[in-house]
């Protein structure tokens, strides 16, 4: 290809108002967004331990996954109760794990043995990988990223499991360090889902992008990559489908559990939008609807005000025992 052909893309990228560095990177990379266009010059740094930053439904999740995997995970989150309840669900996983015999008792006890349940980021120091799955909020994950900063060795990867914000933005938070931060998107439940959206920020290197995808397979992942627009692939075109569901049930279209069923049986879905959204969580929809509202800046993705005025009222779904459905606990 000649060089007046590159340019002709340039000109059009530049049109559409993209920086073209990073589309010129992209469209001569199969897709696979890159800020820097670095090749990997020294070798891979073994993962021995991560930090997983949060217990709620997808940090345990992680922490897990990493332990099954061999490495050494640190469980981290102020919330003591949060901290318990994580430490109760890998015991309750690895148990059933046993009594399916998917693993042995043994491994079981050593998987365990590899997870550490602390409350403070400074207890991060030392580990080789840190993820962030704290509630989803750009000003506190960008904080969080600050203290990991100070705290994490300097060849360690700070990585994100956001569902929508952007890691460009968030990378910023750790200036000359944003080369080590990226996206790693897992999914609920974490130990059944194989697939990790990886996204690449502006400054994102090609070595913390390979470590990644590296990571993601030793954790028994598929990992894909994917832009870093707000939602990325997943939650760009999920949230959506979920949210209209809210419509439906909120104009009368039909009654929720007959939403769903309509979706499973016509769709071949696995499980029905609501149900899907009450196993999410109805505040990390809510909150990912917003991020898409504010960054693409179109109607379509403003929140269902049934879904905002549920969150409002505390139903969150099955972690607060009711949401679209009831959950009774025990
Ligand atoms: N729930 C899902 O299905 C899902 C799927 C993929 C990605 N995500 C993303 O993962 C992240 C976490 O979601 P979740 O569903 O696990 O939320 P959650 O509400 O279950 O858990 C969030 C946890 O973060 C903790 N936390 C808050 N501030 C903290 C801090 N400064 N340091 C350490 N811990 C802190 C809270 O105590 C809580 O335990 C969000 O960014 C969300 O968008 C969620």
């Amino acid at each position: 290809m000649g060089a007046r052909c590159a340019s002709t893309l340039v000109d059009r990228i530049r049109a559409a108002g993209v920086p073209p560095e990073s589309a010129v990177a992209a469209a001569f990379e199969g897709g696979a967004h890159r800020g820097r266009s670095d090749t990997i010059a020294r070798p891979m740094t073994k993962v021995n331990s991560l930090a997983v930053l949060g217990a709620g439904t997808m940090g345990s999740g992680i922490a897990l996954v990493a332990a099954q995997s061999g490495i050494r995970a640190v469980q981290i989150d102020p919330a003591r109760a949060q901290l318990e309840r994580a430490r109760g669900y890998h015991a309750k996983t690895m148990a059933r794990a046993v009594e399916k015999g998917k693993c042995s008792a043994a491994d079981a006890e050593q998987t365990l043995a590899r997870i550490t349940y602390k409350d403070a980021v400074a207890d991060a120091s030392g580990c080789d990988w840190a993820v962030e799955a704290v509630i989803e909020n750009g000003d506190i994950k960008k904080q969080l990223l600050k203290e990991l900063q100070g705290v994490l060795p300097a060849h360690a990867v700070m990585a994100s499991n956001t569902s929508s914000i952007s890691i460009t933005d968030m990378a910023t938070a750790v200036g000359a360090d944003a080369h080590r931060v990226i996206g790693m998107h897992f999914f609920n439940p974490v130990p059944l889902m194989k697939l990790v959206e990886v996204i690449n920020g502006l400054a994102t290197s090609a070595e913390t992008t390979e470590r990644t995808m590296e990571l993601a397979k030793v954790m028994g992942k598929t990992p894909v990559a994917a832009n870093d627009r707000a939602g990325f692939v997943s939650n760009r075109v999920l949230m959506p489908l979920i949210n209209e569901a809210f419509y439906a049930w909120m104009e009368g279209v039909a009654k929720p559990a007959d939403i769903d069923e309509i979706m499973k049986l016509g769709c071949n879905f696995p499980m029905g939008p609501l149900r899907l959204a009450d196993f999410i969580g109805l505040d990390v929809c809510h909150d990912i609807m917003m991020v898409l509202h504010r960054e693409l800046g179109d109607p379509k993705f403003f929140p269902c005000p049934l879904l905002r005025q549920l969150v409002r009222s505390g139903r969150l779904g099955d972690k607060s025992g009711r949401g679209v459905f009831d959950y009774p606990k025990g």
